[in-house]
């Protein structure tokens, strides 16, 4: 039985927490519901919104069309061989209780990606990653309705196109593939990735009491997060809002060469990638309000709903951000989070 609200408050189903409404909004509790859902009056498939967490989502004013929130849980094993498993997540079950599943389990591979706020159905849209580790590191398929031809399908990870922060359900795949879960393949062997800066220096000084595990990886990271970006339960944010510059290496040669300590990465195609959080920290916005919608003190690449802050609030602080970066730095940073259009 489907119950469909109608004018609903999408307040308290994105983590940025703006007051805004849905035309209607279907919760889902078992992804065999989705053709059912296809059938409902409200039902547009260019319209819908499929809403995991509401992590990584922001609201340009009210929604006109149908939500939809993908509520479906169930971990379960797909595939044991001796040093690895795949396992399954159904895309409602919430990110960091999965990766908790996962260390208690003694399986590795997710730890750098702890308290990433948001859905297990939500980490393959945008590619989650974090000190180091993108998750198609461990994506071995994500299982999808595919919308267009009615039928549940499953892509390999070679065929959803990752990449920095993206992939094909953000493109070809985006009003095509409802996620309906993820299939995971986990190591029993840890293996460490602690070359990110920060973490390196917090893993070293924690594992001289505590033998380095996938759990004290994850304990670390833990640390580092909680001591840079808010919690959206306390303050709303959708985590970093815009993504880091990927520059030609001319550009970034001359960023450097007036700013030698500017933070940069060199990208496997030659192309250099910059730190948002330092070009706009450079420009003095951290703190900076417009509204209710302010730069957070502790890391400029997040924005937070410091006082009841509207959608106007934000996407005016947005726009503020973009130019006073583009008019001293020359590069245009893009958003993260997917908007919506009110
Ligand atoms: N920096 C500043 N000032 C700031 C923020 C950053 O100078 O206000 C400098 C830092 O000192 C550092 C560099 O910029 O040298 C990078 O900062 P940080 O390590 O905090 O990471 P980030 O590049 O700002 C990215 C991800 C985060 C992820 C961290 C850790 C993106 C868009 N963001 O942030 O992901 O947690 O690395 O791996 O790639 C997210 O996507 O929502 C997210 C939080």
């Amino acid at each position: 039985m489907i119950t469909v609200l109608p004018q609903a408050d999408l307040q308290p189903l994105h983590t940025f927490g703006l007051p805004v409404l849905a035309r209607a909004l279907v919760t889902l509790t078992d992804a065999a519901q989705l053709p059912q859902i296809m059938q409902l009056p409200e039902f547009n498939m260019n319209s819908v919104l499929w809403l995991g967490g509401g992590s990584n989502v922001l609201f340009a004013g009210n929604y006109p069309g149908l939500v939809v929130r993908m509520a479906n849980r169930g971990i379960r094993l797909i595939e044991e061989r001796q040093h690895e498993v795949v396992i399954e997540a159904a895309a409602g079950e919430v990110w960091h209780d999965f990766v908790q599943y996962t260390l208690r389990h003694g399986l590795s591979g997710l730890e750098n990606l702890s308290l990433i706020p948001g859905t297990v159905g939500a980490a393959p849209v945008q590619n989650i990653g974090a000190y180091g580790v993108e998750v198609q590191s461990c994506i071995e398929s994500v299982c999808c309705f595919d919308l267009t031809h009615g039928q549940f399908i499953r892509l390999l990870a070679d065929d959803c196109a990752f990449a920095y922060r993206d992939s094909i359900f953000k493109h070809e795949g985006k009003q095509r593939y409802v996620i309906t879960a993820v299939r995971f393949r986990l190591s029993r062997t840890f293996v460490p990735q602690v070359g990110y800066g920060d973490l390196a220096r917090i893993v070293a000084q924690m594992s001289q009491t505590s033998p380095l595990s996938a759990t004290l990886v994850a304990q670390a990271v833990c640390h580092i997060r909680q001591s840079k970006l808010p919690d959206p339960r306390i303050l709303g944010n959708a985590g970093s809002f815009f993504k880091n510059p990927i520059v030609d290496l001319s550009v970034a040669q001359a960023l450097l060469a007036q700013y030698p300590q500017a933070p940069h990465y060199p990208q496997p195609d030659g192309r250099v990638k910059l730190a948002a959080g330092w070009l706009i920290d450079q420009c003095g916005l951290k703190g900076h309000q417009i509204g209710g919608a302010a730069v957070h003190d502790k890391q400029a690449l997040v924005l937070v709903n410091k006082h009841q802050a509207t959608a106007t609030d934000v996407v005016a602080l947005a726009r503020y951000i973009q130019t006073m970066v583009a008019d001293r730095f020359g590069v245009m940073l893009s958003t993260e989070p997917v908007w919506l259009a009110g």
